[in-house]
Formats: structure tokens, sequence, C-alpha cells
């Protein structure tokens, strides 16, 4: 009998109609792998029927086997077909839905500026490179020994109250000022001249107040050689005053008193908020004058602490706060703002 007379055959052309003909309907790819499992599976109708070539005889096998595996092949390859038509149609759908509308606002992008600290840090640094001081930078964490014993403040002075700090333990601290850092530079230098301001963050046991912070920022100078006189001294900070608040500001000399200077002065600006009146005024608590470092003639022992012959060499030293000579700049009349976060404050420092 001829192959195409077999009744299998004839099973198997009304497999592959059927088939290919669900197939063409077919618009899901779940829908698919269920008739993927119908036909082609391992109980699926074509199977079913391939198990009957078993049963033929031995001379007709060949050419049923033949056609069963070229409707398998022609199954599988629609199939594959069909997979490839529906996910190329969804991949279609999902980028239509999906395209970029390019009018829509975008975020906007927010630009940083630098913290008012830092801006002033930079405009102290940049006058006084003008007059010859260049930047040496001192370590936060120090011991008792630079950060008192060595400045003149041995253990119980009463300095030490008024610069108490946070201990690390007994002999570490975290410096209360900028001052040990003059020893160090001292040490690094001798006996070579010295010109140099040591900016840097300072730490105190503080009542924290509108003008007193337990974290604030120093910037040091030291001015070490021969024939050093108070008359240079004066005339560094006159010059620094003039560039930093404009000739019309008014700058004093008051007397005071540093272990580690002598003789040591304040110095104070005239107030900005009742332009050195006093009257009725909080910030300068009725002076008319708002204190902005304190400065004095390098001690001799602290001198020779640095490895300097005191009879041959002299120099002279002072301590100014950058938040406090902000606020009296711009009229700022808290210093708590400063390290805040307030971006209100921030913002308007660009
Ligand atoms: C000193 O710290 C000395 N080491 C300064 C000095 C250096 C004197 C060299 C002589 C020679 P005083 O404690 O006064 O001094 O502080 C100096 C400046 O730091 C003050 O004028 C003020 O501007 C600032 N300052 C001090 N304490 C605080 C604080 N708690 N918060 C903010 N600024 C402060």
């Amino acid at each position: 009998m001829p192959a195409y007379d077999n009744p299998l055959v004839a099973e198997l052309e009304t497999v592959r109609t059927q088939a290919l003909g669900e197939l063409d309907t077919m618009s899901d790819l779940t829908d698919l792998d269920a008739w993927r499992i119908q036909y082609l599976g391992r109980r699926g109708a074509l199977t079913q029927v391939m198990r009957g070539i078993g049963q033929l005889p031995p001379q007709q096998r060949p050419e049923v086997g033949q056609v069963s595996n070229d409707v398998k092949a022609i199954l599988e390859a629609a199939f594959d077909n069909r997979v490839d038509v529906l996910k190329q149609k969804r991949l279609a759908t999902t980028l239509a839905q999906e395209q970029l509308d390019v009018t829509l606002p975008g975020f906007p992008v927010s630009l940083g500026r630098l913290h008012p600290t830092t801006q002033i840090l930079r405009e102290i640094t940049g006058i006084f490179a003008d007059m010859g001081f260049q930047v040496y930078d001192s370590r936060e964490v120090e011991s008792d020994l630079y950060n008192f014993e060595l400045l003149n403040i041995p253990p119980y002075h009463p300095a030490r109250d008024m610069w108490d700090t946070f201990y690390i333990n007994e002999r570490v601290v975290l410096r209360t000022h900028t001052s040990p850092g003059q020893i160090r530079a001292m040490q690094a230098f001798h006996p070579d001249p010295i010109r140099v301001i040591l900016p840097g963050m300072c730490y105190r046991y503080e009542q924290v107040t509108s003008r007193h912070e337990m974290m604030f920022t120093q910037v040091e100078g030291l001015a070490v050689g021969e024939n050093i006189t108070m008359a240079d001294l004066k005339g560094v900070l006159e010059n620094f005053a003039r560039r930093l608040f404009g000739d019309n500001r008014r700058m004093r000399f008051r007397c005071s008193h540093f272990p580690f200077t002598e003789p040591s002065v304040e110095v104070d600006m005239d107030c900005f908020l009742c332009n050195g009146e006093g009257t009725g005024c909080s910030i300068c608590k009725e002076s008319g004058w708002l204190e902005i470092l304190g400065a004095g003639m390098v001690h001799p022992q602290v001198l020779r602490n640095g490895g300097y012959d005191p009879a041959v060499y002299s120099g002279f030293a002072f301590g100014m706060g950058p938040e406090r000579i902000t606020m009296l700049k711009y009229g700022i009349d808290d210093i708590r703002l400063f390290f805040s976060n307030d971006l209100r404050f921030l913002e308007q420092f660009s």
C-alpha cells in the first residue's frame, strides 16, 4: 500500500493542518506553550500517532516514519517562528508605551557652594599670603604637652579652666586653640626665620551661646626672626583689618594676658550693629567693640621650647576666630548658624 493511502499518514496530515491552523490564530505566549504540549509534548497528538508506526508492517514503517518526522519538523519550526513573531509584537507595544516625552520638565540640579567659614578662610589666607605668610597645617588631636605645657600652661594653671576641652585620655586632647601649632612650626623650622599662618578646627568645653561654639575655627599667625617688634605685629594686623573690613572700620588694641605671649593684647573691631555707639546694643553688650583676636610677642620660654634662643630671636603671634570675623563682616547675630546646616542661612553666601 503506498504511504499516502496509509491511515496513519492521513492522521498525521490532520494533526498538521489542525495544529498549524490553531497556531496562526494565537496571540498570547502562554497559549503557545499549551499548544506545544498539546501537539509536540510527550503525550501530545503527534506522539500518539507516531506510536502507531510500530504496529505497521515493517516495509511500511520507513516511509510513514519519514512523513511523521517531516510533520514534527514543520510543527517545531512553525512554533519557533510564532514565538518570535509574538515576542517582537510585545516588544513593539512596550516601546510604544514607554516613549520619552522630552517636553516634560527635568529634575532641578542643585549646585553646591562653599561654606561661609571656608570662604572667609580663603580670604584670610589670601591677605596673609600677600604679606609673605605660608600656610602650616597642624594636628587637631593634640597632646597635653603641646596644647598646654609648652605654652607655659602647666597642670593646675588657672588658664586651663578657660581653655578646658575634650579629653581622649589624660595626655591627649582635642586642641583648644591653634597655638600648639606655633611650637610644632618652630620645632620644624628653627633656626630659620618663620612667617606662617595655621588655620584649623578647635574644640572647647563651652557653654554654647550666640557668640560661643564648642567647635569653631581659628587662624593662628606666627612670625619669628631677628629684630621683630610689637610694631610689626601692629602693622600686620592693621593691614589685615583694613583689607578685610575696609578703611572705614575702627580697630583697637587692648592690654590682655596670655601665658604664651608677653606683652599680650586683644584686638577689637567697632560693632557692626550699633556702629560702635554701644547704646542698647545686645551684640557688643553696649561696649561698642567686638573682640576678634588675641595676640602678643612670643614669650621667651615658648621661643626656647620651639628651639630659638630668645637672646637672638623674637617673634609675634596672634590667634583669630574666622566665624566671629564673618559675623562682624556680614552682621550675623548667632554663631550657631554656622554648623546648624540650615540652607536658608548657607544659601546667602554664594
Ligand atoms: C586663644 O585661643 C589664643 N590661643 C589666641 C592667641 C594666639 C593669643 C597667639 C596670643 C597669641 P582666645 O581664647 O581669646 O585665645 O581665642 C581667640 C579667638 O578665637 C577669639 O578672639 C575668638 O575670635 C575665637 N574664639 C574663642 N572661643 C570661641 C568660641 N567658643 N566660639 C567661637 N570663637 C571663639
